[in-house]
């Protein structure tokens, strides 16, 4: 079994639910998610146990409720999720500013006692794996146990570092998690965090999910930092109808998502090449299904230029939900293999800025082969494929 709660039940989390129920029934082929078939923990060990949100209109709902109302118009709910309800998380203020109705136990009970309010419920529900997908926040690298001690009595973390901290002291006194951060908030980045999932015995992943246009452009600047083609310049624009996207029209977690996606340039072709890397904007009917364009200029042999030029609508929210099938496995089977902090082998494949701190963004191909070495050095690949 891999036992997971879900930080955030947005729409990531809604396809993610929605689409294991209907692998686990048979009704989907797996495409999507990376390893399927291919991992020694089979798709079907997957349970969801606990989703954790603040938006007033989702807590206290189904699962069902919730996805029906998000992704309902888009692919068939099943009724398994019936069973499933929301549980008001920590709400350290993520959603001011988009004019949506929140609650937190926050609001009722410091941050300490909202801390050990989790813990409680966690020993209840057992999990393996913690899957943050909460709206994007604005936050900053945290450094020292100090630091963070004397913000969490004052409340000032962000609601990512808060939950990262709660199941690193769940895993230090009752039993080790793996924290998958999916979010651009540096947690996998920031050395405290890292070094207290491995005082602890438990493993955090991050951070931030590299699923559209990032990994495909990392892909294109390899094959041309392979062929020795000089680039001139990176243009990449997203737009998206989404609340994740409505949520980066606030400049301050705008910044977030340009730190992470930047960071592939000068990392992969071993120059700063200038680059317009950044979510640009939101436009309600393109919904989940959202609009990408690339535009590289190179310099060739015999200084000739070329260009390229890509357009792409991509669904955004299910693409990541396909790596966290992957990610609760690889949470869950790492942390049987005794892993402990961090793993760059599988950040690098699944993560736009991939920790520890200093962790190099690679190709995504690189990565790949990569992360599959890594696994068959720890027999974590079964032999005959199934999912
Ligand atoms: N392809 C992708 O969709 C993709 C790729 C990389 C990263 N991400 C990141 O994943 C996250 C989720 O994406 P999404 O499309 O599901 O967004 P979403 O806006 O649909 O869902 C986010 C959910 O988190 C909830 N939330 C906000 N603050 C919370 C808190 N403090 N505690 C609990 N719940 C909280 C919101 O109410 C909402 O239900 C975003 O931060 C996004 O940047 C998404």
């Amino acid at each position: 079994m891999v036992r997971v709660v879900l930080l955030g039940m947005g729409m990531a989390a809604s396809h993610f639910v929605v689409g294991l129920e209907r692998i686990k029934a048979g009704e989907i082929e797996p495409y999507g998610v990376p390893l399927a078939g291919k991992l020694e923990k089979s798709i079907s060990d997957i349970e969801v146990v606990a989703a954790y949100d603040v938006d007033e209109s989702k807590v206290g709902k189904t699962v069902y409720e919730v996805a029906e109302r998000q992704i309902g118009d888009v692919v068939p709910i099943p009724d398994t999720l019936k069973k499933l309800r929301v549980l008001e998380g920590v709400h350290l203020g993520n959603l001011d500013r988009l004019g949506i109705r929140s609650r937190g136990l926050d609001y009722r009970m410091s941050l300490l006692e909202a801390a050990e309010t989790l813990i409680d419920q966690w020993r209840e529900l057992e999990p393996d794996v913690i899957i943050n997908v909460i709206t994007t926040e604005y936050a900053y690298e945290i450094g020292s146990i100090e630091v963070l001690e004397e913000r969490l009595a004052e409340g000032r973390v962000s609601a990512g570092q808060f939950y990262a901290y709660v199941a690193a002291e769940y895993s230090r006194r009752h039993s080790p998690v793996a924290f998958v951060n999916l979010i651009p908030t540096p947690l996998a980045n920031d050395d405290l965090y890292v070094k207290m999932y491995r005082e602890a015995g438990g493993l955090i992943l991050g951070d931030d999910g590299a699923t559209g246009a990032t990994p495909f452009t990392a892909d294109v600047l390899e094959h041309l930092s392979e062929r020795n083609r000089y680039v001139e310049f990176v243009v990449q624009f997203n737009i998206g109808g989404n609340l994740d996207f409505y949520a980066l029209t606030d400049p301050d977690k705008n910044l977030m998502k340009e730190k992470t996606k930047s960071s592939i340039v000068e990392d992969i072709l071993g120059y700063d090449a200038p680059h317009y890397i950044k979510p640009t904007g939101y436009l309600e009917p393109l919904g989940d299904k959202k609009f990408v364009s690339i535009h590289i200029e190179y310099k060739s042999f015999n200084g000739v230029r070329d260009s390229i030029y890509v357009n792409m609508r991509i669904n955004d929210s299910p693409a990541l939900a396909g790596y966290m099938v992957d990610l609760a496995r690889l949470g869950r089977l790492a942390l049987d293999a005794g892993y402990t902090g961090t793993i760059y082998e599988v950040n690098a494949f699944y993560m736009k800025k991939p920790g520890p701190k200093g962790g190099k963004s690679i190709s995504r191909i690189l990565a790949y082969q990569n992360m599959v070495r890594w696994l068959e050095e720890n027999g974590l690949l079964v032999r005959s494929p199934t999912h």
